[in-house]
């Protein structure tokens, strides 16, 4: 029997650095910023996500806020903001989503406002959030899936080197309910190019991970 039924205890971070960017939690006061992020990029989003209409008022953005910091406390999901270093400004969003926490199993996903596209900075991004799940939450599998006709979004695990998997055909009905082709894309610990061992990392919270949810091979 587990002494820690829940999940809540699995060290996480308070935000995550790059060369160019943060990455952290959503806080209350970010309410504006993304509402200002999400209504430039509407027309930009509304092909690939289904949140492109969502986001109306700053109060709708503050109460999904809220919502999403409830999924970090219970370890539910990793929502995190993307800020540019150099001028603390809001660039998108992006996140880790535990598919099977006690398998180590991950999804990645992202988005940019408009404006940000084209700068490398979400390539930047998954780098830093891939290797934070191998080496920090000692990932067995991190996946990215898109719609084939993402060629931007596709280009980003391609570009980081991320195993093409899978083109699975009539896989869901994207936004505007036409069935789209899903690319699967993947990395496991031996695709990496040195030991997980070897990487840089937080060898010790890595340590701290509650027994229930490290899989044993
Ligand atoms: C998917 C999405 C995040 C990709 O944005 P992006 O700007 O193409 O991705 P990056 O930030 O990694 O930037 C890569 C681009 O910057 C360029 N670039 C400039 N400097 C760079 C650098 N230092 N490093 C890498 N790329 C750089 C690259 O050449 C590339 O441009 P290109 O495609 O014209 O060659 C963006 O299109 C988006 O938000 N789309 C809507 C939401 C969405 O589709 N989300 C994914 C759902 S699966």
């Amino acid at each position: 029997m587990n002494a820690t039924p829940y999940l809540t205890l699995i060290p996480l971070f308070e935000e995550l650095q790059s060369e160019r960017l943060i990455m952290r939690p959503y806080r209350e006061s970010d309410a504006q910023a993304l509402f200002e992020a999400v209504a430039e990029s509407r027309d930009h989003i509304r092909p690939w996500l289904p949140f492109a209409d969502t986001h109306q008022t700053v109060e709708e953005s503050r109460d999904w806020i809220i919502h999403e910091q409830a999924n970090w406390l219970t370890r539910e999901d990793l929502i995190l903001s993307i800020w540019e270093r150099a001028t603390n400004r809001f660039l998108g969003g992006t996140g880790i989503h535990p598919k099977n926490w006690e398998h180590r199993y991950f999804e990645i996903g992202y988005w940019l406002r408009v404006s940000a596209q084209g700068h490398g900075y979400m390539t930047e991004a998954v780098q830093l959030l891939t290797h934070y799940a191998f080496s920090s939450l000692a990932a067995n599998r991190v996946e990215i899936r898109c719609d084939e006709r993402n060629v931007r979004s596709a280009a980003i695990p391609r570009r980081l080197g991320f195993i093409q998997e899978a083109r699975m055909r009539n896989h869901m009905a994207a936004p505007d309910g036409t069935l789209r082709t899903t690319l699967v894309f993947a990395l496991i610990p031996s695709d990496l190019c040195r030991p997980l061992n070897e990487m840089p990392g937080d060898e010790k919270q890595r340590k701290t991970l509650p027994d229930h949810f490290v899989h044993r091979l």
